[in-house]
């Protein structure tokens, strides 16, 4: 966890849930979550993530983090989670949706399998948990929803077009239930985080050292970003008032100067 400048009990008798919180960018929000006083929640689909996140999480604040093994594009599994949240917590306070997926695939080859799997976690996904969650916002203290898009979601996606709709849908969903919540005391926002070289980032994006350098070329900033800096956005977004209907990026100016997927995603795919 960075210094942080927020105050630490920022959040105390907050809850707050995490998608995809087992691993990555998402652990460390809960984790910076738990940092400043929050009860956290952590979903995923693989318990041995969630269980060695819970643990990193106590290690490094303490608290006892609820896990629950869900797959967000199921209806079922997200019912089953918001059911946990209402008998643990009775309310929450932040939903998180952070759960996605993603891997470098032109169109034209892409299976729709592939499309789906994609859409499904990201979009749907988040339609799904925000939807489910909704009645627990609704009894929550300065209930809000931050959804995690990418900067690609606004201009072109060539070779990640799946989760470059998705992200763009995620977007417009954003914007629609901030309206639509602002009467019921729930503010939506989106972080457009910077690239984080995160496992599955490293993996599924940019897997040699060449492939990471062309990334830091494109960011003026001149260096990827990190997951607790990151974090420290989700957190302010969250913590603030007034704010909806809006998207905070955080990507060191890298969308101004131009998107790398093309010509990274022509380099690995074409
Ligand atoms: N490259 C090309 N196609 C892929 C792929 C990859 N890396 N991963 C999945 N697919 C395709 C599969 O071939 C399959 O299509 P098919 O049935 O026509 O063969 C379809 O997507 C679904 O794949 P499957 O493995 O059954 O999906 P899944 O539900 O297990 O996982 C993801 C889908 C997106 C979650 C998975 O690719 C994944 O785990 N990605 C890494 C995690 C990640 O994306 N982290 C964030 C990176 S920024």
């Amino acid at each position: 966890m960075v210094d942080s400048p927020l105050r630490a009990n920022l959040f105390d008798e907050q809850r707050v849930l995490v998608t995809g919180g087992g691993t990555g960018m998402g652990l460390a929000f809960a984790t910076a979550f738990a940092a400043h006083g929050a009860q956290v929640a952590i979903a995923s689909r693989n318990a041995e993530h969630l269980e060695a996140g819970a643990a990193t999480i106590a290690a490094a604040t303490g608290a006892e983090a609820l896990t629950q093994v869900v797959d967000v594009r199921d209806t079922e599994s997200v019912a089953a989670l918001a059911t946990t949240l209402k008998t643990e917590w009775g309310g929450l306070d932040v939903l998180v949706n952070n759960a996605a997926g993603n891997f470098f695939a032109p169109v034209a080859e892409m299976s729709e399998n592939a499309w789906r799997a994609v859409v499904d976690i990201v979009l749907d996904g988040t339609f799904r948990v925000s939807q489910a969650c909704h009645s627990l916002l609704r009894k929550g203290s300065n209930p809000n929803v931050v959804n995690i898009v990418a900067n690609y979601a606004w201009g072109s996606a060539s070779y990640v077009a799946h989760s470059g709709a998705a992200k763009a849908g995620v977007l417009s969903l954003t914007r629609s239930l901030a309206l639509e919540w602002a009467s019921h005391g729930i503010r939506v926002n989106a972080l457009c985080p910077g690239v984080v070289p995160t496992e599955g980032a490293k993996v599924n994006l940019f897997p040699t050292p060449e492939m990471e350098q062309m990334i830091v070329d494109t960011i003026p900033w001149g260096r990827l970003a990190t997951a607790d800096e990151m974090a420290l956005q989700v957190l302010w977004l969250a913590a603030s008032d007034y704010v909806t209907g809006e998207c905070l990026v955080a990507d060191g100016g890298q969308w101004l100067a131009g998107n790398p997927f093309y010509t990274l995603g022509r380099q690995v795919v074409d």
